[in-house]
């Protein structure tokens, strides 16, 4: 499919409610699809839940709930929370969707039909947070550091997949970026992992029954990140037919945290190699979000909810704010304090000012109330050329440049004072002002659609209301 973007987050556990850090690659998987839609492309965006697996087992049980009603619950405080962002998915998997069970089914049997699976032990540590084996280098005084506790020792008899023997090609994939891995960072990171024996992993569990039976060995169920991978391809509606893949794959980028990378950039990967299916094309890495230099968490209080965000900045607000922190593939460091420092100074004084200005300065005249998108800028070329890059944070640096000089030629100019010396000079000046916010409005669209919206309108109508109101 010519001319086609498919774009994928990875797909969240439901074991607790949605946090900063899944709002955080999800708004920026947003703005990119709406981008990438923009420039002309044919965008899918796959988004979803993962709902397999031990440690939401776990959860349920201790919730003292049917596994299936826990997981409803949460899936569906995600849906709203991707409203209340504005996230504009193409489509919503669940790894429980019948379909997807269904084809995870079918690519397990071709898995055990290819001979890429063979019967094995796996005996070693294990941490249901991350549902990951860990090996010793791993851990930090025997705990694995972002769960903060220490695995349990785990012997199973199990189904391995075969990775040793597809590690050369792997490599070579990677190396040539026949898989981008970016930033190049993660890049050297894997292949310097790579260097080292890639040990078959295990893909099924004896002891969970909250996941989907192996067609071959109905005693033994799917190891969940397999299951969760497939989402990828059953999202797009796939019914798990190897002559018959849809148009949309491969994936044209796929975002990560950091904290996947390894996982996906082997499991993932090789799983996809012994199915002779083509590689996503690219995998983008992205940091995570601290607070106060610290992964944020309950016990420390350092933790900013994403309601809090969105009730005290707004949608638009908290999107900004999200991708405005710091450069995407980069931990980024947030504190409420500085939140609302930025907001006040960007979208309260910077932009808001701007548009209840023009608007206002412009109500009696009667010029510019509709212009169409195709303007050129520089900043619309270096926006360009940021996204490229998944450079989230230089393109709203970008975007409130231009905000910061439209301002500055107001003050500068004084067209309130012209007003009343010099009409023919006052509707220059404020023909410049509109078309510096018509192009703003443009520029900022798929960062902050609904504010983007609001500025068109008020341009036409010449009513303003106060976008950002300023927070004490
Ligand atoms: N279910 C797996 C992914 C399966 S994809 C086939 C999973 N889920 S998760 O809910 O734990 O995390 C999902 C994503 O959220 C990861 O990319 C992770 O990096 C991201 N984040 C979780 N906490 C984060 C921050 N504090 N900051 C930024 N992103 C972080 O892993």
């Amino acid at each position: 499919m010519k001319n086609k973007f498919y774009i994928t987050t990875p797909i969240y556990y439901v074991n607790a409610k949605p946090h900063i850090g899944h709002a955080y690659t999800t708004i920026a998987a947003d703005v990119l699809a709406r981008f990438q839609k923009l420039q002309g492309k044919e965008v899918f965006f796959l988004t979803g839940t993962d709902e397999h697996g031990l440690k939401i087992q776990k959860k349920a049980a201790e919730a003292g709930m049917a596994p299936q009603q826990f997981v409803d619950g949460i899936s569906e405080e995600f849906k709203r929370l991707w409203e209340g962002l504005d996230i504009g998915y193409s489509s919503f998997i669940r790894t429980t969707d019948e379909d997807h069970v269904e084809t995870v089914k079918k690519v397990l049997q071709a898995l055990y039909d290819r001979k890429a699976v063979k019967k094995g032990l796996y005996s070693g540590l294990y941490c249901v947070g991350c549902e990951l084996f860990k090996s010793n280098n791993e851990l930090v005084d025997g705990k694995c550091p972002d769960h903060d506790s220490a695995p349990e020792q785990m012997t199973e008899e199990c189904w391995v997949l075969k990775m040793t023997e597809r590690q050369k090609e792997l490599v070579g994939k990677i190396t040539s970026d026949e898989i981008k891995i970016r930033p190049q960072k993660y890049k050297k990171e894997i292949l310097s992992f790579l260097e080292n024996r890639l040990d078959d992993v295990s893909i099924s569990r004896k002891n969970v029954s909250w996941g989907i039976p192996l067609p071959f060995d109905p005693g033994q169920t799917s190891y969940v990140w397999i299951d969760a991978f497939l989402n990828y391809l059953t999202g797009l509606g796939w019914n798990g037919d190897l002559d018959d893949i849809p148009d949309e794959w491969p994936a044209d980028v796929q975002l990560m945290g950091k904290d996947i990378i390894r996982v996906h950039a082997t499991i993932w990967l090789v799983m996809l190699m012994h199915l002779d299916m083509e590689l996503p094309k690219e995998i983008f890495v992205h940091g995570h979000i601290l607070s106060g230099g610290k992964k944020m968490s309950k016990t420390l209080g350092n933790a900013i909810a994403i309601e809090e965000m969105i009730g005290k900045f707004g949608t638009d607000g908290t999107r900004y704010l999200l991708l405005s922190a710091g450069p995407f593939g980069e931990d980024v460091d947030v504190t409420m304090e500085r939140l609302v420092e930025k907001y006040n100074a960007d979208l309260a004084n910077g932009l808001g000012n701007l548009v209840s200005r023009v608007v206002k300065l412009s109500e009696n005249l009667d010029i510019l109330k509709t212009m169409d998108r195709q303007l050129e800028s520089v900043e619309k070329e270096n926006i360009r050329v940021f996204m490229d890059n998944l450079n989230f944070d230089a393109a709203l640096i970008e975007i409130m440049g231009r905000i910061y000089k439209a301002n500055k030629y107001i003050t500068d100019k004084e067209p309130w004072k012209i007003a009343k010396e010099n009409q023919a000079e006052f509707l220059a000046v404020m023909t410049i002002s509109k078309i510096d916010l018509w192009e703003i409005a443009y520029l900022l669209e798929p960062f902050m659609p609904e504010t983007s919206e609001k500025i068109k309108k008020a341009l036409e109508t010449k009513q303003a209301e106060i976008l950002f109101p300023r927070i004490k």
